[in-house]
């Protein structure tokens, strides 16, 4: 699993890798931030994060964190430079919600790097682990993105998940 998860992390940083990732950072559904220790070069960051248990373990002090629902995020309109939504969307029953939530966060021209689950073998395990995963076909994220104002850069796929480059 933590091979698994290893190679996410790497696609979503080779994807990062095409972003200034100067100004204003959010990270929603942050977990412990191991998407940031392996970008420790990064500042003014916020994780977003509603499990107390994991900010617990935040493996970054390079990351301030706040206790939110990432549908009710308590920040204002345009102020995000960059925001990632890794290994979240799949918690998510509204899929239209988290998009347009991060749309309003997002500076014009701003990043997005969204990861979502298709339906697979693994979903099935995680639905059996007890996890309500919401499985979802990239291509209609993709299309649901574009009617809410976002543009496709780029994209990835590893085994477990598809990773997606938007920007406004
Ligand atoms: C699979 S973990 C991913 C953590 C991290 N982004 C990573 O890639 O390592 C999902 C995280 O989303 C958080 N989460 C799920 N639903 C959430 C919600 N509605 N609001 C805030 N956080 C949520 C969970 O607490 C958990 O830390």
């Amino acid at each position: 699993m933590r091979r698994i998860h290893a190679g996410e992390l790497a696609a979503c940083i080779n994807l990062l890798e095409n972003c200034p990732l100067s100004g204003k950072i959010l990270d929603m559904g942050c977990g412990d931030g191991a998407l940031w220790s392996a970008l420790s070069h990064c500042q003014d960051i916020i994780g977003v994060d509603f499990s107390v248990k994991m900010f617990n373990s935040l493996r970054q002090s390079n990351l301030m964190h706040v206790c939110a629902a990432v549908l009710e995020m308590p920040f204002p309109d345009a102020g995000c430079d960059c925001i990632t939504a890794i290994g979240i969307s799949e918690y998510i029953d509204d899929e239209g919600k988290i998009l347009s939530e991060m749309h309003r966060l997002l500076k014009p021209e701003g990043y997005v790097l969204y990861t979502l689950s298709p339906p697979s073998i693994w979903t099935v395990l995680r639905r059996l682990l007890g996890h309500r995963i919401y499985a979802r076909h990239p291509r209609d994220t993709i299309t649901l993105a574009e009617s809410l104002g976002f543009k496709l850069i780029d994209q990835k796929e590893t085994l477990m998940q598809v990773q997606l480059l938007f920007r406004i």
